[in-house]
């Protein structure tokens, strides 16, 4: 069991990557800690790691949230002690043209996606100091390192996240905590499922030729499976990474080498 006993809290625990996550990090022996802002999503999750015998706690908290975000920390510290790992997993994914993209969605997609990683960054690093170190990973994505039409607020998102996940590990790396990002090529979660037609349209495909378009351009000529993305998560979060700070790993299947 490579999280024995470890507290870990994953925001976005609701739906798709974040989910998958908390039920393999429970199965690792981990105490979980769910936060979404959908509360059908961590209602199942939650019934499903009691139902394996796993420990876990819900919160229902919009990441946006200040308040939210640091009473779910203070949760997760009374139920199980401490805070070794934190999962920013929350996002939101609008594809439009750029000259219909709202303030709104500028203003909602930077908010959820890079304010909701800092409030959760630093939730984490208040405990994780008086904890004597833990392991943040953030979610970015491969359009955090390359543009894409249609996707400015997205990609400016995961972009910051970035740069946050860089300036936080430098700033704490002597107290021993480490931040990394992943950055995901393709998972076929329902954040695709929902953001399926506006690709297809950007594309001139039709929805169905979607994925099938993605497996002719990525190398390894396949999109990635959420267990490629636990692992990965589960290895940042170890102590076998124990030198690693600061990274944003891409996970793209050769899209991305830089
Ligand atoms: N699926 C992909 O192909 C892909 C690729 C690269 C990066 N990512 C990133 O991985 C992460 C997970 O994506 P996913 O595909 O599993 O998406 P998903 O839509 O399945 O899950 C995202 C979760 O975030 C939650 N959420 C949204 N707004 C919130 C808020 N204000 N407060 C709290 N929770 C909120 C949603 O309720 C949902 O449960 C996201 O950050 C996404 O940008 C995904």
């Amino acid at each position: 069991m490579l999280m024995k006993d470890k507290s870990v809290v994953i925001t976005g625990a609701g739906s798709g990557i974040g989910a998958f996550t908390a039920k393999v990090f429970s199965a690792e022996g981990a105490n979980i800690s769910l936060l979404d802002i959908d509360e059908a999503g961590i209602n199942a999750g939650y019934d499903s790691i009691i139902k394996a015998g796993g420990a876990v706690l819900k919160q229902k908290i919009d990441i946006t949230n200040r308040d939210d975000v640091f009473k779910a920390g203070s949760a997760a510290i009374n139920k199980f002690g401490k805070i070794d790992v934190w999962i920013n997993c929350a996002g939101i994914s609008i594809i439009v043209p750029f000259l219909d993209c709202t303030e709104d969605i500028w203003d909602k997609t930077l908010s959820v996606n890079l304010k909701g990683m800092y409030l959760g960054c630093q939730c984490a690093v208040t405990h994780m100091l008086k904890n004597g170190g833990g392991s943040i990973i953030n979610f970015s994505s491969q359009s955090g390192k390359k543009g894409g039409a249609r996707y400015q607020a997205y990609c400016a998102s995961k972009a910051g996240v970035i740069g946050l996940t860089q300036s936080v590990a430098v700033e704490f790396a002597q107290q021993n905590i480490r931040v990394n990002a992943i950055c995901p090529g393709v998972v076929k979660t329902p954040m695709w499922d929902r953001q399926i037609d506006d690709y297809a349209k950007k594309r001139k495909l039709k929805p169905s030729e979607v994925m099938p378009y993605f497996c002719k351009t990525i190398p390894m000529g396949r999109v990635c499976e959420y267990s490629e993305v636990s692992d990965l998560v589960l290895y940042l979060a170890g102590d076998r990474a124990s030198y690693i700070t600061g990274q944003a790993i891409n996970l793209t299947g050769g899209s991305l080498m830089s």
